[in-house]
């Protein structure tokens, strides 16, 4: 703790270069920007204590500060062991008016490289409030701070150890670790926890998904709003953003030519289809795997090869998987690999990768090339060069999407943020999506940044197709 503010990052040093680069992407960041300025005087979230855990980049750093200007109290993580940008943390602890001696900025936990181990105390730090107050809003990418909080109030409840996650068991091995410490030292702490939370706003599809299972058995403790569904969100961070981030992170790991190489894309949803894309628009051959054939016959309209990963993986230079799925990389796909093929994922979870199968494959050997490029060599001399260690490969290699798409998912984050803390009377222990005129907003704000122009129906055409002059345009079941 410096000057009242607890946090733990790699190097306070590091905040100048962080608060340029801040600078800049606030002019990248239009959406934020606009909410700042709309609700600077109200304040909408003045009294919220937001626990956030979202890959701790220069982009959340603008969000971070977007939700103080509107009034609320930060305390943050990052949700991946490798996405952190050090001086982006650096600069969010110090604060845009305080300095590396004297940090007047907010508490962030989060380093680039974390063990398992740091990451989850960094979690529970970054939920446990000083004076024993709790946060009372969450915001989770992943599902992370979430799971935290249901599997410490199901172990204080149940006074035994509760059922294990959808994380992989090494890590549930040190969730338990640290619940048990944390439960020892305090039996009600979870409980209180959940108790006081108004609800939390997820950014991704696999934390939604395990939100509406908590929903589906009856277990979730407080009112979600799913973000990653608002239009604005998935079906641009997810898709142009990984058309943007997937290759730098390949880039940047191998600078390994794509053109002409064949590429095989595990799953064709809106993350494969923005990965595909990129791949294309480097001239490699990609191969498309998928499992719905809804997706998979988009991807076969779109031009690409579709076929099983058995059937393609012998000819693939570079394989990524993008399913939120497990196992989708077998260690018997690694061990028909090309020599040095190139092997990644840009899911959110590391399992979509048989990593733990990989490492304990007999004679396998693996040489660290450098931080987060691993080349693994087989018995029988192949070798396959695994990026970010199997997890989420944009952001270990590279540094995430950049400002101007996570404008659009962030001020939906923001917007979810406001409406969850001021009318919590409106929501129940479900999952919500945001209301259709507010992503209709946020993509307002952005075309204006790009400098479109958009066409407004007369009163006598919007009467004609049934719907307001103003918005919302689109029924709910329509797809975009
Ligand atoms: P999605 O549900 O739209 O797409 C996933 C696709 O994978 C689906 O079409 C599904 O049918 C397919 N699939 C499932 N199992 C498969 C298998 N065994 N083989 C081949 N295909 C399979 O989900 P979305 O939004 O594309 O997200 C995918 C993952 O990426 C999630 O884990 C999400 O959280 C993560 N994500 C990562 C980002 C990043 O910056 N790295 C950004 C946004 C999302």
């Amino acid at each position: 703790t410096v000057n009242g503010i607890d946090f733990a990052v790699a190097d306070l040093g590091l905040a100048e270069f962080g608060r340029h680069e801040i600078r800049l992407a606030e002019h990248e960041m239009p959406g934020l920007m606009a909410l700042r300025r709309e609700y600077a005087e109200s304040k909408p979230l003045l009294g919220a204590r937001v626990s956030g855990s979202l890959h701790m980049t220069v982009q959340t750093a603008v969000l971070i500060e977007t939700l103080v200007v509107l009034g609320a109290e930060v305390r943050w993580a990052s949700c991946n062991i490798f996405s952190t940008q050090d001086h982006a943390a650096a600069a969010v602890v110090v604060g845009p008016t305080g300095t590396p001696a004297a940090p007047a900025g907010v508490p962030v936990f989060a380093w680039k490289g974390e063990t398992l181990e740091e990451y989850w105390h960094c979690t529970e730090r970054m939920l446990t409030w000083p004076e024993l107050e709790g946060p009372n809003m969450i915001l989770d990418d992943g599902g992370d701070a979430t799971l935290l909080v249901h599997k410490g109030a199901e172990y204080e409840k149940a006074g035994a150890v509760p059922s294990a996650s959808d994380t992989d068991s090494a890590e549930w091995a040190v969730v338990l670790d640290l619940l048990r410490t944390s439960v020892a030292a305090d039996p009600s702490k979870w409980t209180m926890v959940a108790a006081g939370i108004r609800g939390v706003t997820e950014e991704t599809t696999t934390g939604v998904h395990r939100l509406y299972q908590l929903a589906e058995a009856g277990e979730l403790l407080f009112p979600a709003i799913n973000v990653n569904d608002a239009v604005t969100k998935s079906k641009f961070d997810n898709k142009y953003g990984c058309r943007h981030s997937l290759i730098d992170g390949i880039n940047r790991a191998t600078d390994v030519l794509i053109g002409g190489k064949t590429v095989v894309v595990c799953g064709y949803g809106d993350v494969g289809k923005g990965s595909a894309e990129s791949l294309r628009g480097q001239g490699a051959r990609v191969i498309v795997t998928e499992i719905d054939p809804i997706c998979a016959l988009q991807a076969a309209m779109d031009g690409y090869e579709v076929t099983t990963l058995d059937d393609a993986v012998d000819r693939a230079d570079i394989i990524i998987t993008t399913t939120g799925n497990k196992d989708v990389i077998t260690i018997g796909h690694m061990t028909r690999m090309k020599h040095q093929a190139i092997v990644g994922n840009i899911g959110h979870f590391d399992n979509e990768i048989q990593m733990a199968e990989l490492g304990r494959y007999p004679g396998v050997d693996r040489t660290t090339i450098k931080p987060q490029v691993d080349e693994w060599t087989f018995p029988d001399g192949h070798s396959i060069i695994v990026l970010s260690e199997g997890r989420l490969l944009n952001l270990g290699n590279a540094t995430g999407h950049p400002s101007f798409v996570m404008s659009n998912s962030f001020s939906d984050q923001t917007i979810a943020q406001v409406e969850l803390f001021t009318k919590p009377e409106q929501y129940g222990r479900q999952v919500y999506v945001l209301p259709k005129h507010l992503d209709e907003k946020v993509a307002r704000i952005h075309l204006e940044a790009l400098g479109g122009k958009l066409t407004e129906m007369t009163k006598d055409q919007a009467d004609y197709l049934g719907v307001p002059v103003e918005g919302p345009y689109k029924s709910d079941h329509y797809r975009y």
